[in-house]
């Protein structure tokens, strides 16, 4: 059974959609066996309840430093032994202990086509923004390997997906998430998972 667990900060759609391609089979012999979140308020911990995922808080402010965190994160990880581990809408800068012990078996899902709009500020709506602003035709989402910089790892899958005359940053995230991301998400862990 190729085990995962996600990484989550907040709504949890590309979780759920890892959720329904497991259930489906459309994903074989996974398993989710966790989902930890940067934040006890995070929907996507509703999302693991109601699918039956243990789900648990690791949240930074929580720790006197960023050292116990690292290292509460790290042990949170091991406890479930992953063989893999998705960062799903995931905020928190992964600390290096974790980057050097699952080297080559963390993955991210970004709101963009790397290079453009990724790094250090590009996150959530302001990715959009700044495509927007830029006045893109087309943008869409990539999942790659984590390595130590930020959304700069080995690419994975990308899709591509076309911006609207009148799109806002809000229209333009729903449809990235529902052409690319809930696409391309559940199709590398399946890739994966295939290859063990
Ligand atoms: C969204 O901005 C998504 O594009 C990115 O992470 C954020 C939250 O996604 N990947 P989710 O709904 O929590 O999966």
């Amino acid at each position: 059974m190729f085990k995962v667990v996600v990484l989550v900060s907040g709504g949890g759609t590309n979780l759920q959609a890892i959720i329904d391609k497991v259930e489906s089979g459309y994903i074989p012999d996974t398993k989710i066996a966790a989902v930890i979140s940067s934040s006890r308020k995070a929907f996507a911990l509703e999302r693991a309840a109601k699918h039956g995922i243990p789900g648990e808080a690791v949240v930074k402010k929580d720790f006197d430093t960023k050292e116990a965190f690292d290292k509460a994160l790290l042990e949170t990880l091991d406890k479930y032994a992953p063989d893999l581990v998705v960062l799903a809408g995931y905020l928190v800068i992964v600390p290096e202990i974790v980057i050097r012990k699952y080297a080559n078996k963390i993955i991210n899902i970004h709101p963009s086509l790397i290079p453009s709009f990724c790094g250090d500020g590009f996150y959530g709506l302001r990715v959009h923004e700044a495509v927007l602003a830029r006045g893109c035709k087309v943008t869409g989402a990539t999942v790659h390997f984590v390595d130590e910089g930020t959304d700069t790892g080995p690419i994975i899958k990308q899709k591509a997906v076309e911006v609207l005359p009148g799109d806002t940053p809000e229209i333009l995230q729903r449809r990235v998430m529902e052409q690319a991301e809930w696409i391309i998400l559940p199709e590398a862990v399946k890739e994966l998972a295939e290859r063990k």
